[in-house]
């Protein structure tokens, strides 16, 4: 978690000022808002405080901010100040140093790390003036962000638009850098997706796995700074940034490339492999008088033969699909296979291909059972549960107090 300090500017934009608290927020950090006098004429202070669930300061003016809080504090209790919008007025005033309202003064009376997003007409995007000030800022240490590119609320088009608020995270992540990025170094190998077990050269057994939760797990954690392999069934997905992705057809090619892939510090097995496969007729088979007969051959369980192998990873997480006895079988599974981790879904219902999931996390200390939420929010939530634990085990095994089981919870 860390502390940021907002400063909304008066303009059009200031409106997803709201949204960037918002994601903010999600991303586990505390937000304080300050808005200059012209902002509030575009969003209320009332909705900026529900959304960053604290007090959003207006004036320099207000006594009682001052004898409980003075502005100086204000910027300085903060990991980050982010300007966003920041307006061509805001940003000129903070060039020449002016402290004319409680936004440019605490700017002026801090030395912690200023972030500025700035969205302004495209005109005065290209004013000399302009460009001298935002010389001029980043100069002073101040990281700016460029505008985006596209139609204007006044009717222009060019560079000018408030940088979208996922991109303005994206940013604020990078600056915070360290603990933003717990997983630096790690090495974390994710399967996801079906396999396809051939029958004949046109058919095959699959199931329906859409990949979206692998996909998810392995862009959270790729985001957290890990070198990431993805090994995916045939799914039809894009690769989340920063992840190397080999492509697989079967259980057993995933098998294979799960060893190339060796060693890792940790690994997330969210495909559905098949259990089964046929022994592959080499022509396709010709329909005949009586069905053929599928003769079906147990696959190598790939999760269970990567825990007890002599390469595990020090963190093996599995996932069990279920339809019923959620988590008897949760528990029974994470023991059979030898993993540390069982991530349990009940997929009776909508799971496959859809939004979101519900999710109980199986460890040797017991359950944890999570809210119904987007598979975006079950992958980041688990990444970072990931990262703690690696730290944990790094830290357990520098003291030498106790000595490492692969069942640790
Ligand atoms: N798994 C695997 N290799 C297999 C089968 C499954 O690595 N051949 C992994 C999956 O990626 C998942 C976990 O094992 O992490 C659980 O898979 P699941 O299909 O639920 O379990 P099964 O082994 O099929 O057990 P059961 O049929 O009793 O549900």
């Amino acid at each position: 978690m860390k502390r940021i300090l907002l400063i909304v500017g008066g303009g059009i934009a200031a409106y997803k000022a709201c949204e960037l608290i918002r994601l903010l927020r999600k991303q586990g950090h505390a937000v304080r808002c300050v808005m200059t006098e012209g902002a509030s004429h575009f969003v209320t202070p009332m909705t900026l405080a529900a959304l960053s669930e604290d007090k959003v300061y207006t004036t320099l003016w207000d006594l009682k901010d001052e004898a409980e809080m003075g502005h100086i504090q204000l910027s300085r209790q903060a990991d980050l100040i982010v300007i966003a919008p920041a307006t061509a007025d805001l940003l000129a005033r903070m060039a020449a140093g002016i402290a004319d309202d409680l936004a440019t003064t605490l700017l002026l009376a801090t030395d912690t790390p200023v972030l500025a997003a700035p969205a302004m007409n495209v005109r005065m995007w290209d004013h000399a003036a302009t460009r001298r000030n935002v010389a001029t800022l980043r100069a002073d240490g101040v990281t700016l962000l460029d505008p985006d590119e596209g139609a204007m609320a006044c009717g222009e088009y060019g560079p000018g638009r408030l940088p979208e608020p996922v991109a303005i995270v994206a940013a604020i992540e990078r600056l915070l850098g360290g603990q933003a990025r717990p997983l630096a170094g790690r090495r974390v190998l994710v399967t996801a997706g079906p396999t396809h077990e051939a029958i004949d050269p046109v058919r095959y057994i699959a199931n329906r796995s859409s990949g979206r939760q692998g996909f998810a797990i392995a862009g959270a954690i790729a985001a957290l700074g890990a070198e990431v392999t993805l090994i995916a069934g045939p799914v039809t997905l894009a690769t989340p940034a920063g992840v190397t992705r080999v492509d697989v057809e079967s259980a057993q090619d995933m098998a294979d490339a799960v060893t190339r892939a060796l060693p890792m510090d940790a690994a997330i097995m969210v495909a559905a492999v098949a259990d089964w496969r046929v022994a592959k007729a080499p022509h396709k088979v010709k329909k005949g008088d009586t069905p053929p007969a599928l003769v079906l051959t147990e696959n190598v369980d790939i999760l269970a033969t990567l825990a007890k192998g002599p390469d595990r990873p020090r963190l093996v997480v599995g996932f069990a699909a279920e339809t019923q006895d959620v988590l008897p079988h949760a528990q029974a599974k994470r023991v059979r296979k030898g993993a540390d981790w069982i991530v349990a879904n009940d997929v009776s219902g909508d799971v496959f291909g859809g939004d979101a999931n519900t999710v109980h996390l199986v460890t040797a200390s017991g359950v944890e059972s999570w809210q119904r939420m987007p598979k975006e929010a079950v992958a980041d939530r688990l990444a970072r549960r990931i990262a703690e634990h690696l730290d944990v085990l790094d830290t357990v095994q520098s003291s030498g107090r106790v000595s490492l089981r692969p069942d640790q919870g």
